[in-house]
């Protein structure tokens, strides 16, 4: 029988689960917790059934869950033992995860794990320009680690020319889906009011009223829609792209879709911990000729999972969780 604190290592687990990103903060996930396992489900409820009709970005935001709760454990100077879609026949239980023997002789946990335990709650998505402070290369060289510890690449797009391209395309998926009512209907229900009670979707403080351009230009999604929302703090020096940044794996599969989940968590948490937030613009990735293009064309390839710039700001911003009580089965 598990002990006291192995239960509550797990309950812990789950409860930092609920920070991880995850697309328009649908929070597509469900928890159950018995006494030695978590087993982590995907809730296809909160699918968006137009923008992510094969539930790719909902893996990828339940991998980020996974992720999480890897940390915690091993916070703890336990060792997790995870099982990715342990059974064919129940697709929706992505993983489950076991507290095994302490990590450490002395189970306490290392530097950078702890370093990124504390990142959890603290990140936070950018959906502007960044500072002009430059990342450091050395600091990007160790993103793409903790992305091919998980068996994902993160490619930092460095030619200007193939950032105009990505941007070029964002633009043109921002503006097919500005022109679809099913997919803005998509956006605007999961767009949360100021004021709003509700502890889902992508809060108007989350995104400036008025955003300063960047050269290239990356569009955001439009969450305010007619609405005067959004931030009012100032944007004037939020002007750089930043470093764009592509996660790509070498297939397909739902495998690999919850394992980009866990490097996108790994690299946000590094990057966190070293004052670097990234701004996501996964919109071509929503369209599948557009992501096909993107493929071919600069990821050699390697199918493409997300679309980030990494980039320094100095804004504060805030999000919003459901609460444990709604995510256990
Ligand atoms: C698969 C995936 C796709 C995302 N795509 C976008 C995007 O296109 N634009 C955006 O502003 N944020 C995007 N996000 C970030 C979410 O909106 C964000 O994680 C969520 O609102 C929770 O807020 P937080 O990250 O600040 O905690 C994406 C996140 C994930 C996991």
């Amino acid at each position: 029988m598990a002990t006291r604190s192995a239960e509550h290592v797990l309950d812990a687990a789950v409860e930092a689960a609920r920070w991880a990103p995850s697309v328009h903060n649908t929070q597509p996930w469900t928890f159950s917790i018995s006494e030695e396992e978590i087993c982590l489900r995907a809730d296809t409820d909160r699918q968006l059934r137009v923008g992510d009709a094969s539930g790719r970005e909902l893996l990828i935001s339940c991998g980020a869950a996974l992720f999480t709760m890897r940390t915690v454990l091993r916070r703890e100077g336990l060792e997790p033992v995870v099982r990715v879609l342990p059974d064919p026949d129940r697709p929706s239980l992505l993983a489950t995860l076991r507290a095994g023997a302490g990590a450490a002789a002395d189970n306490r946990a290392d530097d950078a794990t702890r370093m990124l335990a504390g990142e959890i709650e603290r990140r936070r998505t950018h959906r502007a320009g960044f500072a002009d402070v430059p990342v450091p290369d050395r600091l990007v060289e160790r993103l793409v680690g903790a992305a091919r510890g998980e068996g994902v690449d993160l490619t930092p797009v460095r030619s200007p020319e193939a950032a105009g391209v990505l941007a070029a395309l964002t633009q043109a998926a921002q503006g097919v889906q500005a022109q679809d009512r099913r997919f803005s209907l998509e956006v605007i229900r999961w767009a949360r009011p100021p004021g709003s009670s509700r502890k889902d979707g992508v809060p108007a403080e989350g995104y400036p009223r008025r955003r300063a351009r960047t050269d290239p230009d990356f569009p955001q999604r439009d969450y305010a829609w007619r609405h005067d929302w959004g931030s009012r703090a100032d944007q004037k020096g939020a002007v750089a792209t930043g470093v764009v940044a592509l996660l790509t794996t070498p297939g397909d599969s739902r495998r690999e879709w919850i394992d980009t989940g866990q490097a996108l968590q790994h690299v946000l948490l590094h990057a966190s911990a070293y004052g670097v937030s990234a701004a996501f613009h996964t919109q071509a990735l929503e369209m599948d000729q557009l992501r096909e293009f993107i493929r071919q064309e600069v990821c050699s390839g390697r199918y493409p999972q997300m679309i980030m710039r990494l980039g320094v700001t100095f804004d504060d911003k805030g999000s919003v969780r459901r609460p444990l009580s709604e995510l256990l089965d």
